[in-house]
């Protein structure tokens, strides 16, 4: 099916900020996508319009109880070279996940991917090149109706946004130290957690600001009946490898269901290295630890890639991976993802979009 898109380019283009000093998620390029959702027309008026705030009525239902979706992926170049995307369909699938389990209506993918190409050639020049930035790509649906009944809304306003960026920390591919949280949880079974919605980056923030006063990046989540098994770390899916196997949690219903953790486990298993999805107790790793069959520990996700995880705080008790540093498994699967995705590295999964 065809899409007309309309475009109402910029007439003041804004300043472009030098690569060198991108953080995470600050800047937006000239330009957004938006499109209208009520229950008479369904999905209409697609367009890409100036970046520009949205008025909306203090009673839109977003505003009270967060009826929201989100994604994130990005848009690679180097110079002269072209737009590469990454498993974006992945992404576009997951978002209508999303919007069922919070009653919204779906999207068109293929609409959404044609908005989101338009999108980046009207703001290509935005697309940073130097090495560790890339075009970080945030569509998203809020529910616009104003009124004060907790029901589906019956109006939205789905958006795409651009920003450029570089990498997620500092550093690069610096190791994190992580609290394992004993208290907060994130999420459980039969609720949100495996819908990419804001409230629950919103549940995870008092735990971080916590663990952050006692000195350390982000928590590791445990599940939320027995405090026992793990399941995310930050807003990062989590791996370790233990004597020589790499394991992931399995997802359960209130792990998200990340696409750079499915790239990571098939890249694992295309390099001949066994890996499990199954429950893990913090238990089992404090053991591995022990024994000395800890041998590291990282986090996947689209904003970082790779984080490593330097040191893992359980109830007081410190444990050290890999004398804080990177380890090679970290750094191998890190060099090959971000390599993928650049295009600097060939693809034998057929991952990278043009
Ligand atoms: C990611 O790792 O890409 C995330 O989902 C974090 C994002 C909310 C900034």
């Amino acid at each position: 099916m065809a899409h007309a898109i309309s475009v109402e380019r910029t007439t003041a283009n804004k300043a472009k900020p030098d690569a060198s000093t991108l953080v995470f998620g600050k800047h937006f390029t000239d330009h957004m996508f938006i499109m209208e959702y009520d229950a008479g027309k369904g999905w209409h008026d697609p367009r890409i319009v100036p970046y520009q705030p949205i008025p909306l009525d203090p009673a839109a239902k977003v505003f009270h109880y967060g009826q929201t979706v989100f994604e994130g992926m990005k848009a690679y170049k180097t110079p002269g070279g072209p737009v590469l995307l990454f498993r974006p369909f992945k992404n576009l699938q997951r978002l209508n996940r999303s919007n069922a389990r919070l009653s919204i209506p779906p999207i068109d993918e293929d609409l959404a991917m044609d908005a989101l190409k338009q999108l980046l050639k009207v703001d290509e020049d935005w697309i940073p090149t130097t090495e560790g930035t890339s075009l970080y790509i945030r569509p998203f649906v809020i529910s616009t109706q104003p009124t004060l009944g907790v029901n589906p809304s019956e109006s939205y306003y789905f958006m795409i946004i651009l920003s450029p960026v570089g990498s997620y920390y500092a550093e690069g591919i610096n190791p994190v130290t992580i609290y394992v949280e004993p208290d907060y949880v994130r999420a459980v079974t039969g609720g949100v957690g495996n819908a990419k919605t804001g409230g629950n980056y919103a549940a995870g923030l008092r735990a971080q600001e916590e663990a952050s006063g006692k000195g350390y990046s982000q928590v590791l989540w445990l599940d939320g009946v027995h405090r026992k098994y793990i399941e995310e770390v930050g807003s990062m899916n989590v791996f370790f490898k233990i004597a020589g196997k790499v394991v992931t949690p399995a997802l359960n219903g209130s792990i998200l269901d990340g696409v750079t953790r499915d790239s990571v486990i098939q890249l694992l298993k295309h390099w001949d290295i066994d890996v499990e999805e199954r429950t893990i107790s913090i238990d089992e790793l404090v053991e591995a630890y022990r024994k000395g069959t800890l041998e590291e520990a990282f986090g996947t996700g689209t904003a970082a890639v790779i984080s490593p995880i330097g040191e893992l705080n359980w109830q007081g008790d410190k444990l050290t991976l890999n004398d804080g540093r990177t380890g090679p498994l970290s750094s191998r699967v890190y060099d090959f993802m971000t390599g993928l995705q650049r295009g600097a590295v060939e693809d034998p999964f057929g991952w990278v979009t043009k």
